[in-house]
């Protein structure tokens, strides 16, 4: 394993963010993005990512990042605040040496540490890599969306993945019990109160 230091990416990473991506954009299929961003949008992103919260880190080897991975809330409407999906790129040439794994795994603590319940991986079809990269780190396969891109003159299928950070929502089955046993105590007695209150109504009308 070729170890790395990760840490917070900061805008002077954007033109070597940018670089180690727009590989990818331009010969593969693992993005859906058509031109590669330039390091002034990357920093925009950097940025957006920043503002809500969860991480957006670099690997670093001997001065040189040769990865980056980040994070960012799955889809934007709130009740979706808990739920994150990952994105993480290694540079073409240094795959394989355990650089993805310390990206992932710093991901993983940061996003739970923000409070993230659980991460979701998207992956077009043709990245068995990516599919076996995130099996081997607990992520489950949730479904395949069909023909959804189109891109090289071919359509792609994207393929989701899912993985929970937090034993909450385990717990949560049983936290759900209480509350449910709790409101229906709570609606019980609030029941007998309006009761109350009802027969009391009553007498204040009677009284007039
Ligand atoms: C997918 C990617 C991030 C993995 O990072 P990496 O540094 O190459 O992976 P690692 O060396 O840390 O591998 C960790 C584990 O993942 C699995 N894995 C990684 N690459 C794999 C491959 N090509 N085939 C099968 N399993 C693989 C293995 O279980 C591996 O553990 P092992 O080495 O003990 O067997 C990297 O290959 C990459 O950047 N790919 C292109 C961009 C991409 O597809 N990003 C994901 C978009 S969703």
């Amino acid at each position: 394993m070729q170890v790395c230091e990760i840490r917070s990416a900061t805008d002077s990473d954007a033109e070597a963010v940018a670089e180690i991506y727009s590989h990818y954009v331009r010969n593969t299929t693992f993005t859906f993005e058509f031109d590669p961003p330039d390091a002034a949008e990357i920093r925009h992103r950097m940025h957006e990512v920043r503002k809500s919260g969860f991480p957006y880190l670099v690997a670093e080897v001997d001065g040189r990042v040769v990865g980056y991975a980040s994070a960012k809330q799955f889809r934007p409407r709130p009740a979706y605040r808990f739920t994150v999906e990952d994105s993480i790129y290694v540079a073409a040439g240094a795959e394989g040496h355990g650089i993805g794994h310390q990206l992932l795994v710093r991901l993983i603590e940061e996003c739970r540490n923000a409070g993230a319940k659980q991460m979701i991986a998207l992956m077009v079809g043709e990245n068995p890599a990516s599919v076996a990269f995130h099996a081997s780190h607990g992520f489950e396969h949730s479904g395949i969306l069909r023909s959804v891109g189109f891109k090289f003159e071919r359509w792609l299928d994207l393929t989701l993945m899912q993985r929970a950070l937090s034993d909450d929502i385990v717990e949560s089955k049983d936290n759900a019990t209480d509350r449910a046993t709790q409101s229906a105590t709570d609606r019980m007695t609030r029941g007998l109160h309006m009761g109350g209150g009802t027969l009391q109504s009553r007498d204040k009308l009677h009284d007039r």
